[in-house]
């Protein structure tokens, strides 16, 4: 089979991210009235997708027992076969899915509703695709504790990446801003943790358990799988306001109102904190099956700590010589408490700020010489540098030939240790309306990154080209798509913070600068 380039003329829509290898042929596929199909089992929740996308266009979807009556068959691949590898032969009389587990046939199912013809009622075009990804996570992040996120807006979201074959939602769903999870045990938690009052306005919002459940089900029928974020030790003003007998200070807290890093920090010196955090961990690990659990870790100003005679007392009697030393018996102490109950704690880069547990997958969101820090020392890690990864950025920051020119690997022989990238949005400087026009088409670029591998990227400018009409086609979808190019708007119309997001002096203990 030959390899094509994007340009596959009008007989077959362009798709992102491109596959491995496809080959277009002369003809379509026409579905008729009703659609017969057979589907091992592996493949039921990508049918139940197909089925539902056929029946709002009118068109029956007809399950058969046997697989030679079905026009259209969801087959079991050869053992050995990738997870997320697909085969797909579209011929004028019938259509073939081939994969191995449900990731294979979810991403198939997505190709095939990204090649529908609309031009008169549903067809396909004759092709056959070979694809697989490069790397296996491929996740964005979503901030919903800035601002609160709708789960209607989380679910078209997840619709939005399994179209792109994104299969990592990191969901940062604690933070100074608010604290958005239902937790049973600790009720005031989302009573008191999940509202602020801004200018005289209450705003908020947290996600019931049941609503957790109902948006980790959405994803899991599409591939995607959600890594929640619960942050500690820093970032943790809302969990404080609720229970300040866990933070460092007397008084009473309040949820934070204005965006930067707040001084408030659980008390590390007591014991009842962990107690607290693994309460809230079991609860998570109830509700999220994913392994990875983020700790979060960045940005944790040390000036309670200091002034704390129990933290000071935890240094003393652990040896752990500073504050610094102090973070990492935290994050230790709970990335091991993870890793007995199953699961692998994430943690953001300033976790090599000490000596780190090996039960823990880094998280680089600063320089990418972090990324060889970590790899370095043996970690497992996520990338997401600022410069080509944050959208919260504004376009005229990083572009979407930033966001193409990344490579997670960095030029490595070896990069066996980086597992993948994620895109992060942010949410301090965008309202949920604006969430299309930070991501897309940006996303398109992290997607086909992510999908492609450094090797088997396309030339900046031809992806630019097929960006631009796979865009076009997302906007007539009603996608609200923002700028492409720094060049393509007035920097001030461009939405999202200015500039780069530099950690603040001062946070930065392993020498690289911000
Ligand atoms: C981060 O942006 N503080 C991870």
């Amino acid at each position: 089979m030959s390899s094509v380039g994007s340009d596959h003329g009008p007989a077959c829509p362009d798709l992102i991210p491109q596959p491995r290898r496809l080959q277009v042929g002369a003809g379509r596929f026409v579905p008729g009235k009703t659609l017969t199909f057979w589907a091992a089992p592996e493949a039921d929740p990508a049918a139940r997708l197909l089925g539902d996308w056929l029946a709002a266009r009118g068109i029956g979807w007809q399950r058969v027992d046997q697989p030679d009556a079905a026009r259209l068959r969801l087959v079991a691949a050869p053992a050995g076969t990738a997870s997320e590898a697909y085969r797909l032969a579209i011929q004028a009389d019938s259509i073939v899915v081939g994969a191995a587990a449900a990731p294979g046939f979810s991403h198939a199912v997505q190709t095939l509703l990204a090649l529908a013809l609309d031009d008169a009622g549903v067809a396909w075009p004759v092709v056959t695709i070979e694809d697989a990804p490069h790397f296996e996570w491929r996740g964005l992040l979503l901030d919903s504790c800035r601002t609160f996120i709708s789960k209607a807006a989380i679910l078209r979201l997840l619709d939005q990446m399994a179209a792109l074959k994104l299969n990592r939602l990191h969901w940062h769903l604690t933070d100074d801003q608010g604290w958005r999870l239902e937790i049973k045990r600790y009720p005031k938690l989302t009573e008191i943790g999940a509202w602020r009052v801004r200018d005289g306005v209450r705003e908020g919002g947290f996600y019931t358990q049941a609503d957790i459940r109902e948006i980790v089900a959405f994803a899991a029928a599409r591939g995607i799988a959600i890594m929640p974020e619960i942050e500690m030790p820093g970032h943790a003003t809302a969990a404080l306001a609720a229970y300040p007998d866990l933070g460092c200070g007397p008084g009473q807290l309040s949820v934070g109102t204005a965006w930067g890093i707040y001084p408030n920090n659980y008390n590390a010196g007591d014991d009842r904190v962990f107690t607290f955090l693994e309460d809230v961990l079991h609860e998570v690990m109830e509700l999220f099956p994913f392994p990875y659990i983020h700790l979060g870790a960045d940005e944790c100003l040390k000036d309670q700590w200091k002034a704390s005679s129990e933290c000071q007392r935890r240094i003393a009697a652990e040896k752990l010589g500073d504050e610094h030393g102090l973070q990492t018996y935290f994050i230790n102490r709970i990335a091991e408490f993870l890793h007995r109950h199953g699961r692998t704690a994430v943690g953001w880069d300033e976790v090599l700020e000490g000596p780190i547990t090996k039960h823990i997958v880094v998280q680089c969101w600063r320089d990418e010489a972090v990324i060889k820090v970590a790899l370095a020392r043996g970690y497992r890690i996520i990338a997401a540098p600022r410069r080509h990864c944050y959208f919260d950025i504004a376009v005229s920051q990083v572009d979407l030939t930033d966001v193409y020119a990344f490579d997670p690997s960095m030029g490595l022989a070896d990069a066996t240790g980086v597992i993948g990238g994620e895109a992060t949005l942010w949410t301090e400087h965008i309202a949920e309306s604006e969430m299309d026009h930070m991501l897309f088409p940006r996303l398109f670029a992290l997607a086909e990154t992510l999908w492609a591998g450094p090797a088997a990227k396309e030339a900046t400018d031809r992806f630019v080209q097929r960006a631009r009409r796979v865009t076009a086609r997302w906007r007539s979808a009603g996608v609200n798509a923002g700028p492409m190019l720094r060049d393509d708007a007035p920097a001030e119309t461009m939405k999202g913070r200015k500039d780069l997001h530099v950690p603040p002096a001062g946070l930065d203990q392993i020498g690289l600068g911000g």
